[in-house]
């Protein structure tokens, strides 16, 4: 095990005694103790001076491990009721590291709609190195018991999915691995942990790409990897410093400057989230609106249960399929057409064309997300400019209903 790159977190001691508003304030995070800075340094320090051979401070160099860097895991577990957290340069960096825990000839079931670059990785990167992968539907809760081999090793989740914002139940994926003995991770990217807490639900893993809701403000590529089992933050810890792949000093800070204001952010964005969901649902040139606090989405039930609000995510469909959603995010003036999500401002965007181009066309559509659906990440703006924007948007919108019958033939 490598030394410092591995923060274990005093969030027993904590998750008793204060409230979450408190630990997303305070968790982790102290005043430096030799001269009183409330917020954490900014340790831009590649090595460490060791006080004799095998003697140093707790950090030796910073690829292994960061001073700065150890505040944000600390933090982060603390977040997500961990024991232990590994933060990583980007989202997709945080993927790789679980990849590499992996060893050829064994195999791992994955969410058939999860995000496009995670299927791009275990299809194009991980599968040829012999690592057996399947994606499922795993809503199907029989499917993926019945799936499960001699050597499997993984279940990895989303919940909500990226794009289709799709639930699984997180408890029941948790008791098809543990009589399997094999291990849940849950990408809680969507929920964020202001929603929901997948290791208090029984997964083993959670991950989360910090660049999105967390960090929070399109500023910082991020990644992190928690857990509760000493094993797993060990051999996590490792590949992390073998690949090179950990969070730099200074992403480390901005990122924990970010996540201070998450679940004031997340909430807000929520709000104004219901509210743009029911517009769209009752708009003529909307065909269909997906968000999991519409009494409409699939898993609406299971929403209300697992989460504590349904995010502030949401996909639609409108008249016209491609064209029409080509058209509605063209002509949109305040809501930004860019890729990614969970920040302050208002995003939208195609996923087949964008996010999720990195997927097959059969996958893609295998997994349902076809060529018209529009992703919207609500951002802090006032609701009545959102829907504005959205209205006129889709006001300009010139097809007839017989295109879109013909475009999802
Ligand atoms: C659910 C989910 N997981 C992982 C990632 C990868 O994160 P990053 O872009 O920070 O590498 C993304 C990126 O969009 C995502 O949406």
């Amino acid at each position: 095990m490598t030394k410092s790159n591995f923060v274990q977190n005093e969030f027993t001691k904590s998750q008793n005694k204060y409230g979450e508003e408190t630990i997303i304030v305070h968790g982790g995070i102290s005043p430096d103790p030799t001269n009183g800075a409330i917020m954490t340094p900014i340790h831009l320090s590649s090595n460490f001076k060791m006080n004799r051979i095998g003697e140093d401070k707790g950090y030796d160099y910073s690829r292994t491990g960061n001073p700065t860097r150890s505040v944000l895991q600390k933090h982060l577990a603390q977040l997500e009721h961990g024991h232990y957290c590994t933060t990583h340069a980007t989202g997709m960096a945080s993927a790789t590291a679980v990849a590499h825990i992996l060893n050829p000839g064994d195999h791992i079931i994955i969410s058939e709609d999860c995000y496009g670059g995670v299927f791009r990785l275990f299809s194009e990167i991980v599968a040829p190195r012999g690592v057996e992968v399947s994606f499922l539907d795993l809503r199907n809760l029989d499917l993926v018991q019945n799936s499960i081999k001699e050597n499997t090793r993984c279940i990895w989740a989303e919940s909500p999915t990226n794009p289709l914002l799709r639930l699984v139940d997180i408890a029941g994926l948790a008791d098809i691995s543990n009589a399997n003995s094999i291990w849940l991770l849950v990408d809680n990217t969507f929920a964020s942990p202001i929603l929901q807490k997948p290791l208090d639900l029984g997964a083993h893993i959670v991950l989360h790409s910090l660049t999105k809701y967390i960090n929070g403000h399109s500023d910082v590529l991020g990644g992190a990897v928690i857990t509760r089992d000493t094993n797993l933050a060990e051999r996590i810890d490792y590949v992390t410093n073998a690949l090179g792949i950990g969070s730099s000093p200074f992403d480390s800070w901005m990122i924990l400057r970010g996540s201070k204001t998450l679940k004031v952010r997340y909430l807000q964005q929520q709000r104004t989230a219901i509210k743009v969901a029911k517009f769209l649902e009752g708009h003529e040139k909307v065909e269909r609106v997906i968000f999991p606090g519409l009494p409409s989405h699939p898993d609406y039930d299971l929403a209300a249960r697992q989460q504590s609000g349904p995010g502030a995510m949401i996909g639609f469909e409108v008249t016209g399929g491609k064209q029409g959603a080509f058209q509605t995010v063209e002509n949109v003036e305040l809501c930004t057409l860019a890729e990614s999500l969970g920040c302050v401002a208002t995003l939208i965007e195609v996923p087949a064309f964008q996010s999720h181009a990195s997927m097959t066309i059969e996958a893609r559509l295998q997994a349902g997300i076809n060529d018209g659906l529009i992703r919207l990440s609500i951002g802090l703006e006032s609701v009545e400019d959102i829907i504005q924007d959205l209205n006129t948007a889709l006001g300009k919108i010139q097809v007839t209903k017989k295109q879109i019958q013909h475009e999802f033939a």
